[in-house]
C-alpha cells in the first residue's frame, strides 16, 4: 500500500505545500501552514475531477424530501445535576458533542466526574477518558467527592485510535475526553495539543458520536487570552459549547452555554465549589454582591438577566488621576464598550475622564456581555469621579446608545421584580422598562425612568442634593 502522505494547508488562503514551511508559498503569510492527514490512497478528494470519477460515486448518498423525514425530537437524559441540565437545555443528548472550556483548576474535571457518576447511577454507561491525570489521581478526586463506590469506567489513554476502538467496543451512553488537547492521532506527526491534532481528533470523535449515539463531552483548555486553545473551528464542529467562568479566588462558578444546537444559549448554571465538589446554587440572584457596610463611591448594582434568571451583580468603577496616557481597564466587561461609554459620558453628560485612569470591574469574576450593563457602568464611573456614593439600595440597568439615548433592556419587569424582592429601594431604568405612571413604586422600590444619559447623571446629583458638575 502506498504510504499516506501528509500535506500542509494554509489556514489563510487554503494553499498547500508538501513540506512544512514558515511562510505560505501561495499567499506569503507566516506560520499559517497546518498539517492535515491525507485522504486514503485510491479515493478522496484528489481523484475527484469533474465528471468521470464522480460517476463512480453516483447513488452512494440518498436524497430525501424534507417533509418526509421523521422529525424525531432529541432524547435528553438528565445528568441529575440540575444546574448542568439547565445549561444543557435539559440533559445530554444521544450523539451530541459538548465542549467544555475553562481556566485551569476551575472545576471542569470535578463537574464531569460528578455528572458521569450520576449518569452511571441512573443506569447509563459512562466512560471517562483521562489524558491528563492518572487513574489514581482521578480515584483520589472521586474519594474526595464522596464517590468512592463510583461505577464509572475509567480509561487513562491519549491515543485517539485506541480510544475510538474502546468506545466502539463498549458503546457507552456518555464518554468524557479530559482533555482534547492531550489526545493525539498517530496519523499526524505534529505534537498533541497542536491545532492540527486537536482539530483532527475532535473531528473523529464527533463522527463517532454521530454514528454511534454516544454523547461525547470534550474538555478544552482556555488560553491566557480567554480563547479556547486550539482552533475556533472546534466550536463550529460541536453541538454545544459551555464555558466555565468565575474567579478562582471565590467559590462561585458559572457554567455558561455560548452555543447550543439543542437548547437556549446564554443560560447559566451556578455552582459553589466545596470540599465535596461542585454544588448547584438554586437561587443565585444575590451571590455577586459584595457586602459594604455603608455605600461606597463607584459601586452600582446592576440587574442582569442571565438566561432565564435575573441576577444582581455589583459593578465597581475607580476613576483616578492618570499619567500622560491614562489607562482604561475592565474586568468582566468589554473594554471597547468602556471606551465608547466614556465618550458618550463626556459628549452627552459633560462627565470628562480624559486625564483619568478608569478601571471597571464586575464583582465575583462574572463576565457580562449584555449592553444592559451600560447605564450602571456609567453611573459607577460618575460616582467614583465625584467621590460620592449612590444611596443604599440603588440599582440600575439599561443600554446606552452613541446618541446618549437610554434604550430598554429585555424583560425589564422581571429585573425590577427581582430587585424589589431583594429589598432594593431605588432603581434607575430606561423609560420603556418602567411600569405605567400610576405605579412607579414596586414593593418598596421607587423607579426613576430615564430617556437620556444626561438625565440619569442629573438624577444622581439631585439624589444627594449636589448640583456641582462632576
Ligand atoms: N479539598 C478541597 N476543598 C475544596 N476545593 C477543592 C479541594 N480540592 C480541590 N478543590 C478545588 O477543585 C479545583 C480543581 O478542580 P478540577 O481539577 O476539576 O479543575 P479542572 O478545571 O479540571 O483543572 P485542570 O484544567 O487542571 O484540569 C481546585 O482549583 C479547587 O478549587
Ligand atoms: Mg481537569
Amino acid at each position: 500500500m502506498a504510504k499516506e502522505k501528509t500535506t500542509y494547508v494554509c489556514s489563510e488562503c487554503g494553499g498547500t505545500s508538501p513540506r512544512w514551511l514558515g511562510k505560505c508559498p501561495a499567499c506569503g503569510a507566516w506560520n499559517t501552514l497546518i498539517e492535515q492527514a491525507a485522504a486514503p490512497a485510491g479515493g478522496g478528494a484528489q481523484n475527484n475531477r469533474f465528471g468521470q470519477s464522480y460517476a463512480a460515486l453516483a447513488g452512494s448518498s440518498e436524497l430525501a424530501v424534507l417533509a418526509e423525514i421523521e422529525a424525531a425530537d432529541v432524547a435528553r437524559t438528565p445528568t441529575g445535576i440540575e444546574e448542568l441540565d439547565r445549561v444543557l437545555g435539559g440533559g445530554i443528548v444521544a450523539g451530541g458533542v459538548t465542549l467544555i472550556g475553562g481556566d485551569p483548576g476551575i472545576g471542569k474535571s470535578t463537574l464531569l466526574l460528578q455528572a458521569t457518576d450520576a449518569l452511571q447511577n441512573a443506569g447509563q454507561m459512562a466512560l471517562y477518558v483521562t489524558g491528563e491525570e492518572s487513574g489514581a489521581q482521578v480515584a483520589l478526586r472521586a474519594r474526595r467527592l464522596g464517590l468512592e463506590r463510583s461505577q464509572v469506567q475509567l480509561m487513562a489513554e491519549i491515543q485517539l485510535e485506541k480510544i475510538l476502538a474502546t468506545l466502539d467496543t463498549h458503546r457507552p451512553a456518555i464518554a468524557v475526553i479530559d482533555s482534547i488537547q492531550t489526545i493525539y492521532s498517530d496519523q499526524l506527526t505534529s505534537a498533541p495539543g497542536s491545532v492540527a491534532q486537536v482539530r483532527e481528533c475532535a473531528a473523529h470523535l464527533t463522527r463517532f458520536a454521530k454514528a454511534s449515539g454516544t454523547a461525547v463531552v470534550l474538555v478544552g483548555h482556555v488560553t491566557k487570552e480567554g480563547a479556547l486553545a486550539g482552533p475556533r473551528v472546534l466550536e463550529h464542529m460541536v453541538d454545544t459549547v459551555l464555558y466555565f467562568e468565575g474567579d478562582t479566588h471565590s467559590s462561585f462558578r458559572l457554567v455558561r452555554a455560548i452555543k447550543n444546537r439543542f437548547g437556549a444559549v446564554n443560560e447559566i448554571g451556578v455552582f459553589a465549589m466545596t470540599e465535596r465538589g461542585l454544588r448547584g446554587v438554586a437561587n443565585p440572584s444575590a451571590i455577586f454582591l459584595s457586602q459594604h457596610e455603608q455605600p461606597v463611591p463607584g459601586s452600582v448594582v446592576l440587574v442582569t438577566l442571565e438566561g432565564t434568571r435575573p441576577m444582581l451583580v455589583e459593578i465597581q468603577a475607580l476613576v483616578d488621576d492618570g499619567g500622560p496616557s491614562p489607562r482604561r481597564l475592565s474586568v468582566g466587561l468589554e473594554r471597547d464598550r468602556l471606551a465608547m461609554l466614556l465618550a458618550v459620558l463626556h459628549r452627552h453628560a459633560g462627565v470628562a475622564c480624559m486625564d483619568q485612569d478608569v478601571f471597571v470591574n464586575a464583582v465575583g469574576g462574572v463576565r457580562i456581555s449584555e449592553p444592559a450593563a451600560d447605564l450602571s457602568v456609567m453611573l459607577a464611573i460618575a460616582s467614583s469621579l465625584r467621590g460620592k456614593p449612590l444611596p443604599k439600595g440603588f440599582v440600575a440597568f439599561g443600554e446606552v446608545g452613541l446618541a446618549g439615548e437610554v434604550r430598554p433592556a429585555p424583560r425589564g419587569q422581571e429585573r425590577l421584580r427581582e430587585a424589589a424582592k431583594l429589598g432594593f429601594s431605588i432603581a434607575v431604568v430606561p423609560k420603556a422598562n418602567a411600569p405605567k405612571k400610576a405605579m412607579r413604586e414596586l414593593e418598596g422600590l421607587t423607579i426613576h425612568p430615564v430617556e437620556r444619559v444626561e438625565q440619569a447623571i442629573e438624577l444622581l446629583r439631585s439624589i444627594d442634593g449636589d448640583n456641582r458638575a462632576p
